[in-house]
């Protein structure tokens, strides 16, 4: 596998990280995950800008010369994926110093990117999931990408141990994403979701199906989900570049409607599926 770090492609055997990099000592940094449709890399304007806006917010200057569209591009060549289902992953922390928690006053930011082979969820995408509730323990800047994901690990480890696919976060009585995703549910024929906040991240296939609803004339509500209205939902979904729109067919012991993936689900995930087609034929 051949990864990018610091300016130079390399085989990932010979990549090298000072143990002083910040992202190890103190997950001081941020990245980014995009997915590639046969090289084509989806909305990447929106995560470029998002990156910059983590970056921004955690006060790490972008570092000189780096274009993360071609590495991205670059990788998927090299790892002879760019005709095939991939991931792309970037991450930037504040570089290598010596242990302090204040900034350093020359270090050089660390850029390390990697793309991956990615095996779409097909047969979760037709039977949907079940998902958890947990408590956020996150801390207040959800909206800032960053790689201190620990509250993020322990929840999606807890999923995966009760048999689910998700782990849907509760802060203060409301659901407000998944540990990888954002969520939604369907009351009253209204699709709600949480609304943009510094407690949720701003998801980029949120963007894109919150668009979808409103090309399809689904009625949206970016409004709090309160966790006592989950039973009443008649159906869920998470959206995320791993995922698209998941269908949700179980919260907790909880059947949502009927159990099986809802007609508006169905709708968008088909929505988005077909959006995905448009631009991977645009180029
Ligand atoms: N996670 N919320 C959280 C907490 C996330 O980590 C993610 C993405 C999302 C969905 O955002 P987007 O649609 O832009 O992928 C929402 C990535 C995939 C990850 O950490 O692997």
């Amino acid at each position: 596998m051949t990864v990018y770090l610091n300016g130079e492609f390399l085989p990932k055997d010979q990549a090298r990280i000072s143990p002083d990099d910040r992202a190890f000592l103190f997950a001081d940094g941020a990245y980014e995950v995009l997915r590639a449709y046969r090289g084509h890399l989806f909305r990447a304007r929106e995560h470029w800008d998002r990156f910059d806006y983590s970056l921004k917010a955690l006060r790490i200057a972008s570092p000189a010369n780096t274009d993360f569209a071609s590495i991205a591009s670059e990788l998927l060549k090299r790892n002879n994926i760019a005709d095939a289902e991939a991931t792309v992953y970037l991450q930037v922390s504040r570089g290598a110093a010596p242990r302090k928690h204040v900034f350093p006053a020359d270090a050089t930011p660390t850029v390390y990117a990697f793309a991956a082979p990615f095996a779409n969820p097909v047969e979760k995408w037709a039977s949907g999931v079940k998902v958890i509730t947990v408590p956020d323990q996150r801390w207040a800047r959800c909206d800032i990408k960053s790689v201190s994901l620990l509250p993020n690990v322990l929840a999606n480890q807890q999923a995966q141990e009760a048999g689910a696919h998700e782990a849907v976060l509760v802060r203060d009585g409301f659901a407000l994403e998944g540990s990888l995703s954002n969520f939604a549910v369907v009351l009253d024929g209204v699709l709600h979701t949480a609304p943009r906040s510094n407690y949720i991240l701003p998801g980029i296939s949120r963007l894109v199906a919150l668009g979808l609803c409103s090309a399809l004339d689904i009625p949206v509500k970016e409004f709090p989900v309160a966790e006592a209205d989950l039973k009443c939902a008649a159906e869920a979904m998470l959206f995320g570049t791993t995922n698209e729109v998941m269908p949700v067919v179980q919260i907790n012991e909880r059947k949502v409607g009927e159990g099986q993936p809802g007609p508006l689900t169905r709708k968008l995930q088909q929505a988005f599926r077909d959006y995905v087609g448009e631009c991977q034929r645009r180029g």
